[in-house]
């Protein structure tokens, strides 16, 4: 097994039990993972029933085994908007807020319950008159601006499903997304804040539906006015929503959905070039966040002030920013820019104005803090911190000592939670007030969610010792599960499904191991994904972008360990004959990548190289890469065609 991540996680770094004043508020103990046992699926009923359901489900789960696909509360009815919005102004609450939300440029607003209900319907009413209905997909192509919240809702609320394309993807790649979904409506901003300036980003939705092949299948691109700057119009086609639907009305009569209502389709990389659309459906998704949001987070609604650091684009935003805290009527921070805009005192700033409570973020914002230093946390007022939260890739020992101490006082849980988009919320974690934390352990499964590590033949792997390792699959289906990739349902049943077919195990990708105590580590990816900054790129992705350049006759990608980013993307490639080597084409590279994927997905570093090192099949050793990129010694090159090859790459 090869696994892509460095981090030592070998190392004792010590156990942080809750303290007894947590625990004795907390929402949960110890008792729960019993009774979860106990009996799993009663267990699941209980949790969907903090959801308000129209019609109720029958049979908790029924579990295809052939073709993989779960049936959660069986021709159950409900509304995921009304969810989470309506019921809770129904319940006395709508003058709580639901969104302190914090312009780039330092615009604020808060809003309501009452009034997100409003502006959902606004919208509804709208996508209404588009002509939208039930199973239309919509494209959002936003920043982290209250609309792009507002839009979700209000797709969930008439049961389109939405397809969020992070704003920082190119044209290209927003195009590719909006056809293989056959989007109806897109949509956008005039643009968008990055470091104090306004960009443009409707222009890359024209791009999009452009080109030599325009886009067939787009009616309308619905455009926020954010920056007030200048667009080209498309008319008919172009609607800004200032004009549309703000003048909508402010009710609308919900209608209710089956349980599998598909939700939302949300792409994300894999081992081929090719994003795969992973779908989420409606019960089960949305009982799965709130009961993650309620335990994980020890969320107490009316009281906390909870901030997801996360971009809608990402299925962090969906299930921790959109569904599971509103579905928990939460108070949270949305914030549109990026942590240094206008200085590094943004986040702390923000945490101090609204008495941020819980605090979820990425490990690699966390070691960013630590290298901007502490003095700039520390000029703040940080004690309404009571829980923090970390998600995307491992976190490094290190850096959660930091995180605790620094903005924790030595004293808050950590919770380190392990999810994919594919399972759709958090699977692997702490309960706070009740695990004995580990820095860089995932530690365990969730009550009702079953785990394994396993090695090829299936067999789980030992607790403690060298040889631990193996990989992490989920031998239990769970509510929140995905349901299949848009339009590609054997690449589905292939890649997750095929490896332990005969015992339907899921295969989540990553490898783990136990240490003596039985708790659970996660180590990483096994196959080509790479993970920058807890985004997940693929090397194929960035290949082929790099070989679809003039002068780049082969490349290979891979990730090679970083200590800000936890990976950075290293191109090796091998230029046309005729083609100039030198910084000018390394840059165009770079550039082209950016240009192509998204700037997040850049490499680090290109090397122009004679050749690339092989097996005989032809298969490129991307392990042997990968340890010329981390300046290793070579391990095994037996079975290299020409192991002189790396003279010439190293040289
Ligand atoms: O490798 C794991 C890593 O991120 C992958 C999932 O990426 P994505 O679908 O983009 O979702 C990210 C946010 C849920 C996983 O296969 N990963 C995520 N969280 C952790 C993690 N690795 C270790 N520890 C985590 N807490």
């Amino acid at each position: 097994m090869t696994v892509t991540n460095t981090t030592d996680t070998k190392k004792d770094s010590g156990v942080y039990p809750p303290s007894p004043q947590f625990a004795a508020t907390a929402n949960t103990d110890a008792a729960i993972y019993e009774k979860a046992w106990s009996d799993r699926l009663a267990f699941w009923a209980e949790q969907a029933d903090r959801l308000q359901w129209d019609k109720p489900y029958g049979q908790v789960l029924d579990w295809d085994t052939e073709e993989f696909v779960a049936n959660w509360f069986v021709d159950g009815k409900l509304n995921v908007a009304v969810n989470c919005v309506d019921r809770h102004v129904a319940a006395g609450n709508g003058d709580r807020v639901a969104i302190h939300w914090e312009g780039e440029p330092g615009d604020s607003r808060s809003i309501t319950y009452a009034q997100l209900l409003a502006d959902v319907s606004r919208a509804a009413n709208y996508f209404t008159e588009l002509g939208l209905s039930a199973g239309d997909r919509v494209a959002i192509y936003m920043p982290m601006v209250p609309e792009a919240i507002v839009t979700m809702l209000a797709c969930a609320r008439l049961g389109l499903m939405h397809s969020v394309v992070f704003a920082g993807f190119s044209s290209a790649a927003l195009r590719a997304r909006i056809d293989d979904a056959s989007a109806k409506l897109v949509v956008t901003t005039d643009g968008q804040y990055r470091r104090g300036q306004a960009a443009p980003l409707k222009g890359a939705v024209d791009e999009a539906l452009g080109g030599e092949t325009p886009n067939e299948t787009v009616d309308h691109v619905l455009v926020v006015r954010r920056c007030g700057i200048d667009v080209d119009w498309t008319d008919g086609r172009d609607l800004w929503w200032d004009e549309t639907v703000v003048a909508a009305s402010p009710e609308h009569a919900p209608a209710a959905f089956d349980s599998e209502q598909p939700l939302f389709v949300l792409y994300t990389s894999g081992t081929t070039g090719k994003p795969k659309g992973i779908v989420h459906t409606s019960g089960g998704y949305l009982t799965q966040t709130a009961y993650t949001h309620h335990y994980v987070f020890d969320h107490k609604p009316g009281k906390d002030v909870y901030w997801c650091t996360a971009d809608i684009g990402w299925v962090t935003g969906h299930s921790y920013i959109v569904y599971g805290p509103l579905a928990n009527g939460a108070t949270q921070v949305v914030y549109e820019g990026t942590p240094n805009s206008p200085n590094e005192h943004r986040h702390f700033e923000i945490i101090e104005k609204y008495g941020v409570s819980i605090y979820y973020t990425a490990p690699t914002l966390v070691r960013t803090f630590m290298k901007w230093g502490r003095a700039i946390p520390d000029a703040h007022d940080l004690s309404s911190i009571r829980l923090l939260g970390s998600v995307g890739e491992p976190i490094n020992p290190e850096a959660w000592r930091w995180f605790r101490e620094v903005l924790g006082r030595g004293e808050v849980p950590i919770v380190d939670t392990w999810w994919q988009t594919e399972t759709g919320a958090i699977m692997i974690a702490p309960l706070p007030g009740v695990t004995a934390a580990k820095p860089g352990a995932a530690m365990t499964p969730l009550p009702g969610i079953s785990a394994n590590i396993v090695d090829d033949e299936a067999n789980p792997v030992p607790r403690g010792g060298a040889e631990a390792s193996g990989y992490l699959v989920l031998d239990q289906p769970w509510p929140s599960m995905l349901r299949g990739i848009w339009g590609d349902m054997e690449r589905y049943r292939e890649t997750y499904w095929s490896r332990y077919a005969d015992r339907g195990w899921y295969f989540a990708g990553d490898g783990a191991r136990y240490d003596a105590d039985g708790d659970l580590w996660v180590l990483g990816r096994v196959d080509d994904v790479m993970n920058v900054s807890g985004h997940r790129i693929s090397t194929a992705e960035v290949e082929s972008a790099l070989v679809g350049h003039t002068a780049v006759a082969e490349a290979a990608v891979v990730g090679a360990a970083d200590e800000t980013t936890g990976q950075g993307i290293v191109a090796f490639v091998i230029l046309k004959s005729g083609a100039s080597g030198g910084d000018d084409v390394v840059a165009e590279l770079k550039a082209e990548v950016a240009r192509e994927i998204s700037p997040i997905a850049k490499p680090r570093e290109v090397k122009i190289v004679p050749e690339l090192p092989k097996t005989r099949s032809g298969k490129i050793m991307r392990r042997l890469l990968r340890d010329i990129a981390e300046g290793r010694e070579l391990g095994d090159t037996s079975t290299l065609v020409d192991p002189k090859v790396f003279d010439a790459i190293k040289g």
